[in-house]
């Protein structure tokens, strides 16, 4: 296994749609998928999309841990945690269907974005679809912070990273920065109450 290089924002790969692949019990996706593990594992997220380690195909892992980051955002979104922890997934020419039309903000990040955050609208209730890797097909409900999670992977491979879709650019800025003035806003809002 190795660590592989992660694209960053500006970078081509990112920019366009992945080709759908056809064998994915191909050996070749077991390696690309441990290094992505590993990758993963490394830079601390829940998420990688197969275009962020410069591979322009229909590929994504994901984990929701019960850890304190997955709490925060359950917060943040105002949703409680009922999805819970989502064990490591490897979900290949993943297709979402949304079950509501609801949808909530929440603060993402992305490794592609190092070291910045943005307020991103998403379905709160999703059904995703795919191949995992031996080859069979399988289907999930999602909601709350797993269903953002998926979202977000699966914009990875039309090309799409979550700033495109941030509505009020107020709520884009450097974590630190961000950070503080959530905290500073909560302060406020215990102050007034
Ligand atoms: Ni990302």
């Amino acid at each position: 296994m190795s660590i592989l290089k992660i694209a960053r924002m500006g970078h081509p790969v990112l920019k366009k749609r992945a080709e759908a692949i056809a064998d994915p019990t191909e050996p070749k996706y077991h390696k690309l998928v441990a290094d992505m593990l590993e990758t993963l594992v490394d830079a601390g997220g829940v998420g990688l999309a197969a275009p962020q380690v410069h591979v322009s195909e229909r590929l994504v892992i994901f984990h929701v841990p019960q850890s304190r980051m997955a709490e925060e955002r359950y917060k943040e979104a105002g949703l409680d945690d009922e999805t819970g922890e989502v064990p490591l997934t490897v979900l290949i020419n993943p297709v979402i269907e949304p079950l509501s039309d609801e949808m909530a903000e929440a603060y993402e990040g992305c490794l592609s974005i190092p070291g910045m955050m943005g307020a991103v609208k998403r379905y709160t209730h999703i059904r995703y679809s795919g191949i995992g890797l031996d080859g069979e097909p399988f289907a999930r409900d999602a909601k709350g912070f797993h269903a953002r999670v998926v979202q977000h992977e699966c914009d990875h491979l039309d090309g799409v990273l979550y700033p495109q879709r941030i509505e009020d650019m107020i709520k884009f800025g450097y974590n630190e920065e961000m950070k503080m003035r959530m905290q500073a806003d909560m302060d406020a809002q215990e102050g007034e109450a």
